[in-house]
């Protein structure tokens, strides 16, 4: 399992369903997986290399939200537990330690073993991950985790300085140094990708790491820990801690001795975290958040595969992706054939168990927050007049099931229009220019992602330059490589992960300054 094919696979997701369906997955995994799998994770704080239980003894229930039953208990971390974390992290990053002490080529063979680790264990991870997500897109996600740590593996012992020919006689050079103990904060929609998106940059560059992951999706993070441990980091290099946002998320962004933050989430939560930082210690801040990504569809694009791309830019996930399509601009000429065959596609989505090969689309994650927040931009449609295409309701009688819903005669300045639902609510808006399109798809206070579909090279370059957003599609959507960086422009965020980009955001630089004497004294 190359890294082009998890690309070529989740790009064609869609139509691979339909053509080819699960056979070729299986062939291709060759996997047995069973969901009672998840048993032997580990379900306590993974700080220092030990396992450890809450300071407090709190835990929380773990819940599979297709039956809305409780899978497990997992010790759930708050200030004190960060606190710990925190020691053990700036212990392992004390100058002169292990970890420090370590050359760059072994921290990347390192990452390597992780990522082999990873690859051996990829049925496992898949199932865990998958609790609440479908498991043909959680292999993709084990696959491009493990790309993402051999990526990384590949720059630890790459990422050069200068030498810098300042007046005078010296010598100058910089070196790239780890920025020191980061935090870092990821959500709860891509567990396993989100967590190999922070801790390869952060890694590679000889950071240390107190991680918060989502109360919803604990487990994979846990196991991963089990495999940081195994192929041989040093105590205290990675501390994994489950918890809440309010409690151990807010301790790692006001903690005094924490560098760095990345975070992962909501735009809301990203305020609160760039406050936290600017009133304790000025800790760097990165931030990836939240987006309303435009997606236009301009007449001469090829209708079957723009509609089929547009129907997975939405829905992929359940909707739940911060870079999800959620305005698609339709040109007027083409208006009606693209609704008429759009509703068909939503209408023929396979909803149902996340384990069975033939599923698109799972449950809504466990949180009926989320789930009546949904619900409720449905209600708010219909009641701002948008016209309701299709769905538009609850999908099954247990579980957090949402039907695939379409919302047509969107209007820019409906509450559907202007906020990130992160549920399969698609809302479709008509134009007739291009320069309206832009500005239009530009007034917004998000930057995350765009797309848009033509066989016009001049319009496609026209709107990827107008448009303000981190990332732009052409003729395709939501694809990803760990070579490329990705993050948010405005209200989306600060600062780039994966690629060569993503390195900066892990590095402080420092200058060295030496005096060369000219003549022998
Ligand atoms: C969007 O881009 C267009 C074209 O570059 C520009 O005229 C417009 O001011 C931008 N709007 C916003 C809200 O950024
Ligand atoms: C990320 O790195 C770039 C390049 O060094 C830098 O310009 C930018 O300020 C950094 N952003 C954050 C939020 O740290």
């Amino acid at each position: 399992m190359g890294c082009n094919w998890t690309i070529q696979c989740l790009y064609w997701l869609p139509i691979y369903f339909h053509s080819v369906g699960s056979k070729s997955c299986d062939n291709i995994c060759n996997l047995n997986i069973e969901p009672n799998q998840i048993s032997s994770v580990s379900l306590q704080l993974f700080i220092n290399n030990e396992w450890q239980d809450a300071v407090s003894k709190r835990s929380f229930p773990t819940i599979n939200p297709a039956t809305g039953e409780v899978i497990c208990q997992v010790a759930e971390a708050d200030k004190a537990d960060v606190d710990k974390a925190v020691k053990a992290a700036r212990e392992a990053f004390r100058f002169g330690s292990p970890w420090r002490r370590m050359d760059a080529s072994d921290r990347g063979l390192l990452l390597s073993r992780l990522a082999d680790a990873i690859e051996r264990d990829t049925a496992y991870l898949a199932v865990s991950d998958a609790v609440p997500f479908l498991i043909l897109e959680c292999l993709l996600s084990v696959c491009v985790c493990m790309c993402v740590h051999r990526y990384y593996a590949g720059w630890a012992d790459k990422w050069e300085g200068k030498t810098i020919p300042i007046d005078g006689d010296f010598f100058c050079y910089t070196r790239h140094e780890p920025i020191g103990v980061c935090g870092q904060i990821i959500p709860w929609n891509f567990p396993l990708l989100m967590q190999a998106w922070k801790l390869g940059p952060a890694l590679a560059t000889g950071n240390t790491v107190v991680m918060k992951v989502a109360e919803q999706t604990p487990l994979t993070a846990l196991y991963v820990a089990s495999l940081i441990k195994e192929v041989g980091f040093p105590p205290g290099v990675v501390n994994i801690l489950p918890g809440m946002g309010p409690s151990a998320g807010s301790a790692i962004a006001s903690h005094m001795d924490v560098d760095k933050v990345a975070f992962t989430g909501s735009t809301e939560v990203g305020h609160l975290i760039q406050q936290a930082s600017g009133s304790s210690n000025l800790k760097k801040v990165t931030l990836e958040l939240g987006g309303k990504s435009p997606n236009i569809i301009m007449s001469d694009a090829n209708m079957a595969e723009a509609v089929e791309q547009s129907h997975f830019a939405l829905f992929f996930n359940q909707g739940q992706c911060c870079c999800a399509g959620s305005r698609t601009y339709v040109q007027d000429t083409i208006y009606d054939e693209f609704m008429e065959r759009s509703v068909e596609r939503a209408k023929s989505r396979v909803v149902g168990d996340p384990f069975n090969m033939k599923t698109e689309q799972g449950p809504q994650v466990t949180n009926t927050e989320q789930f009546k927040k949904i619900l409720g931009y449905i209600s708010s449609g219909k009641r701002e007049g948008a016209k309701l295409m299709c769905g538009g309701g609850v999908a099954a009688d247990r579980g957090y099931f949402i039907q695939p819903t379409i919302f047509g005669d969107v209007q820019d300045g409906m509450t559907i229009a202007r906020e990130e639902i992160f549920g399969p609510v698609m809302q479709i808006l008509k134009f007739k220019t291009l320069e309206e399109v832009v500005e239009r798809a530009n007034d917004t206070k998000y930057g995350l992602a765009a797309a848009v579909f033509t066989k016009d090279i001049d319009k496609a370059h026209y709107i990827s330059s107008g448009l303000r957003a981190g990332t732009v599609w052409i003729n395709c959507y939501d694809v990803f490589g760990v070579q490329a960086p990705f993050g948010g422009y405005k209200y989306s965020g600060n600062g780039r992960e994966l690629g060569e980009y993503g390195l900066d955001n892990y590095t402080e630089v420092k200058t060295v300054t030496i005096k060369v004497p000219q003549k022998n004294s």
